[in-house]
């Protein structure tokens, strides 16, 4: 089965714990939020203490996409919050293993996520220290963009590459994910969709959520 992960950056941010509760209700199985810094990217947006404040809202998986340019320094903080699984873009100033060598001290899943103009090969050493890859088919930082479909080749080669070597990570996409590039992307090996202005606007979430999980 397909994972549905809402990305909350489209959700009504005067309500997140409503909101988070809503996704949860709606059958999704983990919630997305974007951590944004203002350097690695233009946004700012959350940090732990709003991630505390929703955590009661729901039990499914927190998925912590770190859209920052130096992760490392506060791993222990989006842990703590309730962080589930935390994910760290190779393009950041922190080394990549010793960041993931800190998410997993915490016991918590680490993530690898690398830009649409990132060469796939650029994340071919972290694979088998990760629990999921998260493909941007946008330029990160903000919501509501289009598919950039050059990254589909990305996803089959990290699906090959993974039965290859017999590596269990997730393959996630995050941006302009809808109906149609959702299915696109399910068909070149992706195993959870990512999508926030689309599901925000679907006028029957739960009927959106459970068509996904089939795609
Ligand atoms: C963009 C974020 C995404 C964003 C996706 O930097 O990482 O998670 O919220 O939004 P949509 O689905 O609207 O492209
Ligand atoms: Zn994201």
């Amino acid at each position: 089965m397909v994972k549905v992960s809402p990305s909350m950056l489209a959700s009504d941010f005067s309500r997140l714990g409503e909101e988070v509760s809503r996704v949860a209700e709606a059958g999704a199985d983990c919630v997305h939020l974007d951590v944004m810094d203002g350097v690695f990217v233009p946004s700012i947006t959350i940090g732990p203490p709003v991630i505390d404040s929703i955590r009661r809202f729901t039990d499914i998986p927190f998925d912590v996409h770190l859209m920052i340019e130096n992760p490392i320094q506060y791993i222990d903080d989006f842990a703590k919050a309730g962080a589930d699984c935390l994910t760290i873009h190779c393009e950041a100033k922190s080394d990549v293993t010793d960041t993931i060598d800190r998410i997993h001290v915490l016991g918590k899943k680490a993530g690898i996520a690398l830009n649409p103009e990132t060469p796939v090969q650029r994340i071919v050493q972290y694979l088998n220290e990760v629990e999921l890859v998260l493909v941007m088919t946008v330029h990160p930082g903000f919501g509501g963009q289009s598919f950039l479909g050059e990254n589909l080749t990305k996803i089959a080669y990290l699906r090959e590459y993974a039965e290859e070597y017999g590596l269990k990570y997730e393959i996630s996409v995050d941006g302009g994910i809808n109906r149609e590039t959702g299915r696109m992307c399910v068909k070149a090996g992706a195993t959870v969709l990512v999508s926030g202005n689309y599901l925000f606007k679907a006028s029957d979430l739960t009927r959106e959520i459970e068509d996904w999980h089939v795609f």
